[in-house]
């Protein structure tokens, strides 16, 4: 009975001796480029041997901490985005190693804060949605390049100017991609009167602007109607009229307005009400900025983004530049189509297209796909040291013709076997465009009557949009093999 009671004395004691050393709330300070420092919060509690909490990435999303562990005197767990975390305490700080994606690591310290620090700020109530007026742009999907897939935040001025030349000089801007749009990252923080400034990547934004206009281009920039952005930079949250109107003067043309922290205040029902407000301020602001609304698909934006006053809204997640992220987005659009139109269009998130990850064939048929669905064009690769192969993709206007089809009518999947599926879009001048997509991991044949194309009878034309050349269409149907993961793409008459 004694030693029991000693026992269980020692333990509670040993117990309560290691609660201390993780348990609570954990900031961690990092410098980022540009002179920014991003916070994010640790919340960690041990119960006996175990470890439980979440991790406030960037102040921006709350995040579950994967296969949390003790491990002797360190403790461990991976986060979704982020990372493997490991902490070792050093005195009243911890040490914490960041690896990220099992590649790079980064050291820091995290220091004790009240838990409130790792709150966000109170919720700003928002007002009962009223439309907003359409703002006339984007009659067509729009054409450009974005920072993000590319160069995160490696984005700087100079960055942007050499997008501006390459896309001047490598025929992009004369095959219609106008908007030259900087991602996260840019974000410096307010000045006394609030004004939101650039960090020091961007020195001057109304010379950038001038710049990117002087070749006959277009600047766009990004903001969150959260406190932070997804990255953990300055947000337009509670700063929307001012920022709308900072962004005019700076000549900014378009804005891409990405949820991230507002989902730590608001509920996805509150969707519409938020990015509102922003819609309206557009509108007040003076100048035509497209409004880009990026909330991963949540939400149905789909059946609101037109009355906040959007051009376009995300329909998924963030694409990755692989075969199963592109395919898994790219083929799940079908059901969207009515909503798409012109001034208002399902975005399925920017193009891969030249950035490594996928096969040529797998690229053409990233591209074929995002123009039967009139999809945003937005390039995400390094303009500047794209392959020949890979401008031939982005510049095939045959292709983009589909794209920017003044009738602007999203494609849909009209039939699927065997692991090849045919979408058809009709066009303004009549007739169909017609991909034939093979989905399967081998060169697989394809044999279609024209009744699967939905035609009634053989066509009087039939043109290939990848070989550039007229077919002679046969009486029955279209026969032929396609490359694993290929696409045929036509136009039928
Ligand atoms: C989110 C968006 C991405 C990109 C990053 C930037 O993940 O979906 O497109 O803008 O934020 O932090």
């Amino acid at each position: 009975m004694k030693r029991s009671l000693v026992a269980a004395a020692l333990g509670l004691l040993l117990a309560s001796a290691n609660a201390a050393v993780f348990d609570g709330t954990w900031r961690i300070d990092l410098s980022r480029p540009g002179g920014v420092t991003l916070h994010t919060f640790l919340i960690l509690h041990e119960k006996g041997t175990q470890l439980e909490g979440k991790v406030v990435l960037n102040r921006s999303v709350d995040l579950p901490l994967r296969q949390p562990r003790l491990e002797g005197s360190d403790a461990a767990f991976s986060i979704e985005w982020g990372g493997a975390y490991r902490l070792h305490p050093e005195g009243d700080k911890l040490r914490v190693t960041i690896i990220y994606g099992g590649t790079s690591q980064e050291e820091a310290t995290a220091i004790r804060v009240p838990e409130a620090d790792a709150n966000p700020p109170a919720a700003i109530p928002l007002p009962a949605v009223e439309a907003v007026p359409a703002n006339g742009l984007a009659r067509t999907p729009p054409m450009g390049w974005n920072s993000w897939n590319h160069f995160g935040e490696k984005v700087d001025d100079a960055t942007v100017r050499q997008a501006a030349d390459a896309m001047v000089s490598n025929g992009m801007a004369a095959a219609g991609y106008v908007y030259i749009n900087i991602d996260d990252t840019w974000e410096g923080g307010r000045d006394a009167t609030g004004k939101m400034v650039p960090n020091t990547k961007f020195p001057d934004m109304k010379a950038l602007a001038d710049y990117v206009h002087s070749r006959g281009l277009k600047l766009g920039i990004y903001s969150s109607p959260g406190p932070v952005t997804c990255g953990g930079y300055e947000g337009s949250y509670g700063h929307e009229e001012q920022d709308a109107r900072t962004f005019a003067e700076w000549g900014i043309d378009y804005l891409k307005y990405d949820w991230c922290s507002a989902g730590r205040i608001y509920q996805d029902s509150d969707l519409p009400a938020a990015y509102q407000k922003m819609g309206r301020a557009l509108a007040r602001c003076g100048r035509p900025i497209v409004y880009s609304l990026c909330e991963y698909g949540a939400g149905d934006v789909w059946t609101w983004g037109t009355k906040v006053g959007a051009n376009l809204w995300r329909t998924t997640g963030d694409i990755q530049d692989n075969w199963k992220s592109m395919s898994e987005i790219g083929f799940n659009q079908s059901r969207l189509a009515p909503s798409a139109g012109p001034g208002h269009w399902n975005d399925p998130d920017m193009l891969e297209v030249g950035n490594g990850g996928m096969s040529n064939a797998e690229y053409r048929t990233h591209f074929s796909l995002w123009c039967l669905l009139a999809a945003p064009l937005i390039a995400g690769n390094d303009l500047q040291t794209m392959s020949a192969a890979t401008r031939e993709i982005l510049n095939n206007r045959e292709v983009i013709a589909v794209d920017q089809d003044p009738l602007g009518r999203q494609a849909q999947r009209r039939a699927a076997q065997a692991g090849i599926e045919i979408w058809s879009r009709p066009l303004a001048a009549g007739g169909l465009a017609v991909g034939i997509f093979n989905r399967n991991d081998q060169e697989s044949p394809a044999a279609l009557s024209w009744a699967q194309f939905g035609l009634p009878a053989k066509p009087k034309a039939l043109r290939d949009l990848w070989q550039h050349c007229d077919l002679e269409p046969a009486a029955d149907g279209w026969q032929g093999r396609i490359p694993a993961h290929g696409v045929v793409l036509l136009i039928v008459k």
